[in-house]
């Protein structure tokens, strides 16, 4: 008898499972973040080696890295030996399909852009011809320095690597600035962006607008109509963009994922449609496109309560008082300036390709991705998702189940190629 895993992802193929990964490891602080990282990629399943300069083996150690890749860790002592066959730097490069740097230091970067192959890290940087995503991180006057300016702009023209700049925030030299690395969410999402994309930057040039998240109408101080919306899958949506190069602006309601996914996108939080909608109409205007992922409200309170409403109250109230939220993808659609694409979602239950196609003239969007939410391994909250993209170059397309990440990467081809 067939039954359904525990986990409803579980058998959806991981992008990163099985995946022979470097880990190079530079001298900044940020790597004690690593065996955070590490033990992740393990526990899913790809196979890790850890590479550390001189310095960053002074801040983290090469013995619990080696314990959580389950394989030894390489040092600078181990690049020559009279024991093995080729050089350690080549041996890697060549095994490596992917590559994380992380951290990326100001000397790390300096002598990779240079071409100096004076550590093991720099001379497997070097040898290798896997994608490379670099997370950099120092102290926010080195990062401003010129001569890094200089070095990570070269860095950012290298087609094999997808550079990912340093958050602000306080840094251990108690600096508030730019100069954190990435947090360890946001690598090993985009570890997988870079597995499944690679370092093709198709958005670059482009400003898109993505809105995502539940809205909360209140009723009362006590209550409020919402629905449970994690905001997922506009939130990766909107971090893939970046990593191809997108200029993002990411609306979003009351989020249910991890706060450290969001780095690196410029958010506008609300709570309301009306907050939504007034976004919106501001930033419509500057976008080259638009995915609207938010699961808005349908109905709002025309004023919302100052006072808790008794139970006999509420009874009375919920049989009047309640006005329909405007339709903003529809609003969109009405107010969008030449050459804008559009893509909308759809939430549907039951038979989801009649109601989709319905949805999709009535919305007049240009893309509509409807999938199911009474499946399992699709819609709110869990990691993957699965439906049809309508109006895409094949017409009615299934998108099969997958992680949202790779769901994400689809609808944003098809978003690209919208003409
Ligand atoms: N949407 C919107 N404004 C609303 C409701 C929905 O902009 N007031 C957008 C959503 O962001 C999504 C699309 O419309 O991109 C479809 O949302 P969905 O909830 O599936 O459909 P509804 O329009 O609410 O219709 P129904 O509830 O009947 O399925």
């Amino acid at each position: 008898m067939r039954t359904e895993p525990a986990d409803p992802s579980a058998s959806v193929a991981d992008p990163l499972a099985g995946r022979r990964i470097l880990v190079g490891i530079s001298g900044s602080i940020a790597a004690v973040k690593l065996p955070l990282v590490v033990s992740a990629l393990a526990q899913r399943g790809a196979e890790v080696r850890c590479v550390l300069t001189p310095s960053a083996a002074q801040l983290v150690s090469p013995v619990a890295l080696a314990s959580l890749s389950r394989q030894s860790c390489c040092l600078d002592a181990d690049q020559w030996s009279h024991r093995a066959s080729r050089p350690l730097h080549v041996e890697l490069a060549e095994w490596a399909e992917l590559v994380l740097v992380a951290p990326l230091s100001a000397t790390s970067l300096g002598r990779w852009v240079h071409g100096l192959a004076d550590t093991l890290l720099a001379s497997t940087l070097l040898a290798t011809e896997a994608p490379v995503l670099a997370a950099a991180a120092m102290n926010t006057a080195m990062w401003a320095a010129p001569a890094v300016r200089r070095n990570w702009e070269l860095l950012q023209a290298d087609g094999r690597v997808l550079p990912l700049g340093p958050a602000s925030g306080l840094l251990a030299c108690d600096r508030r600035g730019d100069g954190r690395m990435a947090e360890p969410p946001l690598l090993l999402l985009a570890l997988e962006c870079l597995q499944l994309w690679g370092c093709r930057q198709d958005w670059a040039g482009q400003r898109l607008l993505v809105t995502a998240g539940p809205t909360r109408e209140p009723l009362d101080p006590a209550r409020c109509l919402t629905n449970p919306s994690s905001g997922r899958m506009g939130v990766v949506l909107a971090q893939a963009a970046r990593l191809r190069g997108a200029e993002v602006t990411l609306v979003h309601g009351p989020l249910a994922v991890d706060p450290q996914l969001l780095e690196g996108l410029r958010c506008e939080p609300v709570e309301t449609a009306a907050q939504m909608e007034q976004a919106l109409v501001r930033l419509q205007p500057g976008a080259d496109a638009i995915a609207m992922a938010a699961a808005v409200a349908d109905h709002r309170r025309q004023e919302p309560l100052a006072q808790k409403l008794s139970k006999e109250a509420l009874e009375r109230e919920l049989a009047c008082g309640w006005q329909a939220v405007p339709d903003l993808l529809a609003g969109l659609v009405a107010r969008r300036p030449a050459g804008q694409r559009i893509l909308g979602f759809a939430a549907q239950s039951g038979d989801v390709l009649p109601a989709a196609r319905a949805k999709w003239v009535r919305k007049g969007c240009d893309l509509l991705f409807a999938n199911p939410i009474d499946q399992v391994g699709a819609g709110f909250g869990g990691d993957t998702n699965q439906g049809w993209l309508l109006g895409g170059p094949a017409g009615e397309q299934r998108l099969e189940r997958g992680s949202k990440l790779a769901i994400a990467q689809q609808l944003l081809t098809a978003l690209r190629a919208v003409s």
